[in-house]
């Protein structure tokens, strides 16, 4: 791919995600690219660039935006967030309320999601509360796996046990024919999917919400992109309420209200 055409990329890409591809990213882009190209049976990159502008393709930036997205995530990924949660929400049923309103804004495959759900689960239902978690992302592809919520085995590593065979039942194996599970209808019930383009608020959701997930998404962003998205959370978020960020996205240089509770984790 030439560099005109990757800058062009580039700019499309952050105009429509907020996702800041720097000039080290050439490669990566291309590789990502040429899986569009042949789905499409495009011969080129500068070809692809036309046809994604070409009126009528509109459908294709969402594909885009499907192929750049880096979807890494796991099974309770920087854990200490989950049980500062279940604690929190003791205290809030401690307290009196009995509903809850969480929202993972970077839900990816949905083990992040899914992790918030158990740890609600498990700590709302003996209490005799309850909640309802918001899970979006912009990558509609990501998104389907959510909904399907099937896991290969070997991926589960970070579930306890006793989770695994409270919210989790055998599925059909992969087409490689590695085993999977797949998530229990109870378990997945206490969560709704969206596609949401972070970089584009303000968002339609009304809050208050208990508790917001924004995590390892910000270090894609520039820092207006950043700025603009913490103003929403910090709308959508109830007083007292709490914002986890991934551990490497501190937000010491941003403009925010957010106030420190502890490295990665903000309160209103
Ligand atoms: C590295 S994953 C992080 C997943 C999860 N939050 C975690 O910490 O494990 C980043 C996710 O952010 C999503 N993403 C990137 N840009 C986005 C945007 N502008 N709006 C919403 N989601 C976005 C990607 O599609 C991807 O699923």
């Amino acid at each position: 791919m030439n560099t005109t055409t990757f800058n062009a990329l580039c700019k499309i890409v952050y105009n429509k995600s907020g996702i800041v591809l720097s000039e080290n990213k050439l490669a990566l882009v291309s590789a990502r690219i040429n899986r569009r190209l042949r789905a499409l049976n495009i011969a080129d990159p500068e070809s692809y660039l036309t046809f994604l502008n070409a009126k009528g393709n509109d459908d294709e930036f969402v594909s885009l935006i499907d192929a750049i997205s880096t979807n890494v995530t796991s099974f309770y990924r920087e854990n200490e967030h989950f049980g500062f949660l279940a604690e929190a929400l003791e205290q809030w049923v401690g307290a009196g309320q009995s509903s809850f309103t969480g929202w993972c804004a970077a839900a990816s495959t949905g083990e992040e999601p899914y992790t918030l759900a158990m740890t609600c689960a498990e700590t709302l239902s003996p209490r005799g509360a309850t909640t309802r978690i918001l899970a979006t992302d912009i990558s509609t592809d990501v998104l389907d796996k959510c909904r399907e919520g099937i896991y290969r085995n070997d991926k589960m590593d970070g579930i306890p046990a006793a989770y695994r065979s409270k919210y989790f039942r055998n599925a059909p194996p992969s087409k490689l024919g590695d085993p999977q599970s797949q998530v229990t209808e109870s378990l997945r019930k206490l969560l709704s999917f969206h596609r949401l383009n972070l970089s584009s608020p303000p968002f339609p959701m009304k809050g208050p919400m208990d508790f917001i997930f924004i995590r390892n998404v910000m270090i894609y962003f520039d820092d207006e992109t950043r700025v603009r998205l913490l103003k929403e959370a910090y709308r959508l978020l109830k007083p007292g309420g709490y914002l986890m960020v991934g551990h490497s996205e501190g937000l010491t240089n941003i403009k925010s209200d957010f106030q420190l509770v502890r490295p990665s984790i903000y309160t209103k």
